[in-house]
């Protein structure tokens, strides 16, 4: 493994439930995800994928194995490491967990809440900022609640990113979508994440959107493995 990698992974194993029902869910995970890399990661439903991206959002204790996510190693981390983590991840969930009566703006903005040394004004201008170059200028003050579900899905990425994050985790961000506009998500999200340099692993099992990827991996059981450049299985 080499250290600069954003995130680098070896011998993972993970488990749900306790005794009798406890269950392997992955099983001897490696992986390595370099800078400025753009990264899907598919697989059938229930094979393990979104366990593995909430361990690298620090969201989930490390139980086997070894991960080193920005430079902070995972397998013995304390709460205020996981906590430091997150701040530099921008993480977008399959439900965008948004809040339906803020409005648009107020949906970003609520990522600078637990940061005291940015301004009002500075929070505002940001979440402004961002919601302009995902095309929302004109819903800015509109309740989330009033946007159809491709600019809801604009609102969470630019949330992802007001805060400048280090590495952008997408889970399915485009599921909810129909083909256009999931694919103007994936769009903005690649440009944004590219002008910024910064490395995007995305789950999806969206074969419209693999030409935006440097790397494929697939997740089986538990088990990733890399698809070959040429390969065409999603
Ligand atoms: N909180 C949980 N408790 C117990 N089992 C879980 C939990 N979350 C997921 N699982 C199980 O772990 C397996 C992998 O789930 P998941 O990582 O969500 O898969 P994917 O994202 O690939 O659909 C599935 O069998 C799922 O039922
Ligand atoms: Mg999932």
């Amino acid at each position: 493994m080499t250290t600069n990698a954003v995130i680098s992974g070896a011998g993972i194993n993970f488990w749900f439930g306790e005794d009798d029902l406890r269950k392997q869910i992955l099983f001897e995970v490696s992986l390595q995800i370099n800078p400025g890399e753009v990264v899907l990661l598919t697989g059938p439903s229930g094979s393990g994928k979104t366990t593995l991206l909430t361990l690298i959002a620090g969201l989930r204790r490390m139980q086997e194995g070894e991960l080193t996510v920005l430079g902070h190693p995972l397998h013995h981390a304390t709460p205020a490491d996981l906590l430091a983590l997150r701040r530099r991840i921008g993480f977008i969930f399959q439900a965008h967990n948004l809040l339906p009566f803020l409005t648009a703006i107020q949906n970003v903005q609520v990522m600078f809440d637990l940061q005291p040394e940015i301004s009002k004004r500075e929070a505002q201008d940001r979440s402004k900022q961002i919601l302009c170059q995902v095309g929302l200028q004109d819903r800015l003050t509109y309740p989330v609640s009033r946007l159809s579900g491709g600019q809801r899905q604009r609102v969470a990425v630019a949330r992802a990113l007001v805060g400048d994050p280090l590495l952008v985790l997408a889970d399915e961000p485009t599921s909810a979508l129909d083909g256009t506009t999931g694919r103007e998500v994936v769009n903005q999200l690649q440009a944004l994440a590219r002008e910024r340099g910064r490395p995007i692993l995305m789950v999806t099992h969206d074969p419209r959107i693999l030409d935006v990827a440097d790397r494929v991996l697939t997740m089986q059981d538990g088990r990733l493995s890399e698809v070959p450049r040429n390969g065409r299985t999603l």
